[in-house]
């Protein structure tokens, strides 16, 4: 991605900083929606598949529901899922710039199949709903008097919808799954400064043992955030009259069951990308972050099987919010070794914003107002002893200057290196100038004792 790595500007320490925090948002928000999207249309498939085999209606409005869980508005799922990735591949072209990576392009190209497996979602989404409408369509045809034709309008349209159906479905949750470890694996990349002159090719990260382990921790933290989510949503107070006393058990204990095996399995996934983790980006923030994730998800645990047992609902709301606070723990984590890591290269990227901004104010003719000013020199050291009208320790400058008219350098020169001169004074002592400062001093004196 050579036009994107081109199209950066050098950014400030502190602009590199904030882009981090950025950055850090970013995730959170990209893995909560997206865990939540994948678990329930992968879940949702799996019950629909299972209420085709069984006719079973149940397992059908399961799935619908479970499909309608997070999709509600395009909207939201534009701004929570190819926001973020859109902003991941513009904050990782900032902090990669000047490496030969091509972790922006893969991004770029994770962006893409995740808004195709978006559009799918909603494909599956939309064809479940129309399906359902055509099936009914189909089961009342015969008892109206409906003409042939309709007849058979309906029973193509509605082969052809449940067609459509399954494979948008199927391809959605494909497409987003590529998207996924594509993303993961060019985090990792990215966050392995040892990894970016060997593998860095599309080859290296697809096979590398990090981006595995980061995937699996993606699948299991989103079964866990899907079926807190669904015990969330499901028993809002307006949602759970609808339902009657078999469908809520059984949506009941699917989830909690289900949400207590992802809780458990997590510490066990999130070990697996530690010990893939570079040794140079551990530290000690990164353990301490890492500890109190892991204490949550124990009282996590806890919660899930008190709710089993008593088989109650009553932690609902706490699980889904301490679950968000657990991908937030874990995303800050990974930006601290991702910090850690590369401390590096984001000074090298600092430095070369000094350059780059040396380099505009030349270009902008704003050399001569650098740091260094002659007027403050004076006030700083000279004044002590010199006035420009009258004798103080040494002569006034407007009676010793003009002999320097047009000769700067030899005036630089005394500054720098003063000699005795005038029997009526004492020697000048040596100031202590560097030579750019000796200029500055020496260029504002000649121009201001004119005055
Ligand atoms: C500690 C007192 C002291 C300080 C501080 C001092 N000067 Fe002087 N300066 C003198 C004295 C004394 C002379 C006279 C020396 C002589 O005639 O030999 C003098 C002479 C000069 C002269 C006249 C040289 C000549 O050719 O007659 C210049 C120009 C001058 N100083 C510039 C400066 C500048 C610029 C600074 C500040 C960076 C400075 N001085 C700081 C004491 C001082």
């Amino acid at each position: 991605m050579q036009f994107l790595d081109n199209s950066v500007l050098p950014q400030s320490a502190p602009h590199l900083m904030l882009l981090k925090y950025l950055l850090v948002l970013t995730f959170i928000i990209f893995f909560t929606y997206t865990g939540i999207l994948f678990g329930s249309l992968s879940l949702s498939l799996f019950f629909n598949k299972k209420s085709v085999k069984s006719g079973d209606k149940l397992l059908h409005n399961f799935s619908k529901k479970l499909i309608d869980l997070i999709t509600f508005n395009k909207g939201v799922s534009f701004a929570l899922g190819v926001v973020p990735l859109l902003s991941a591949v513009f904050c990782y072209a900032q902090f990669l710039h000047l490496t030969s990576l091509d972790v922006t392009g893969y991004l770029l190209l994770s962006l893409l199949l995740f808004a195709a497996g978006l559009i799918l979602t909603y494909t599956y989404k939309y064809t479940f709903h129309l399906k359902d409408i055509f099936q009914f369509a189909d089961e009342k045809k015969d008892s109206a008097k409906t003409d042939e034709s309709l007849k058979s309008e309906i029973e193509s349209y509605s082969g052809k919808t449940g067609n459509i159906h399954r494979k948008s479905g199927l391809y959605g949750l494909i497409l987003l799954a590529v998207a996924v470890y594509l993303f993961s694996g060019a985090v990792q990349l990215a966050g392995d400064t040892s990894r970016w002159q060997t593998d860095n090719s599309l080859f290296g990260i697809i096979f590398s043992f990090s981006t595995l382990f980061y995937f699996l921790q993606f699948l299991v933290l989103s079964l866990a955030l899907t079926t807190s989510a669904v015990l969330y949503f499901f028993f809002n107070t307006e949602n759970i009259s609808s339902f009657d006393e078999t469908y809520r058990s059984f949506v009941k204990s699917f989830a909690l069951s289900r949400g207590l095996v992802a809780v458990v399995l997590l510490p066990l996934v999130i070990a697996l990308t530690v010990v893939a983790q570079p040794i140079a980006a551990l530290s000690f923030g990164f353990f301490e972050i890492l500890t109190v994730a892991l204490i949550l998800l124990l009282v996590l645990s806890i919660m899930f099987y008190i709710m089993i047992k008593e088989s109650s609902i009553k932690y609902r709301a706490s699980a889904i919010y301490l679950l968000i606070i657990v991908v937030a723990l874990l995303v800050i984590k990974d930006h601290f070794a991702f910090d850690t890591d590369t401390k590096m290269h984001t000074e090298v990227l600092a430095a070369e914003y000094v350059k780059y901004e040396k380099k505009t104010l030349e270009e902008a003719g704003l050399t001569a107002a650098p740091a260094i000013n002659g007027a403050d020199i004076y006030n700083g050291r000279c004044i002590a002893c010199h006035a420009f009208d009258h004798r103080v320790v040494g002569p006034p400058y407007n009676s010793v200057l003009p002999k320097y008219e047009g000769k700067k350098d030899e005036l630089v020169k005394f500054i720098m290196n003063p000699v005795k001169k005038n029997p009526d004074y004492p020697s000048m002592p040596n100031q202590g100038l560097k030579p750019n400062e000796a200029d500055a001093v020496a260029t504002w004196l000649l121009q201001t004792y004119k005055k």
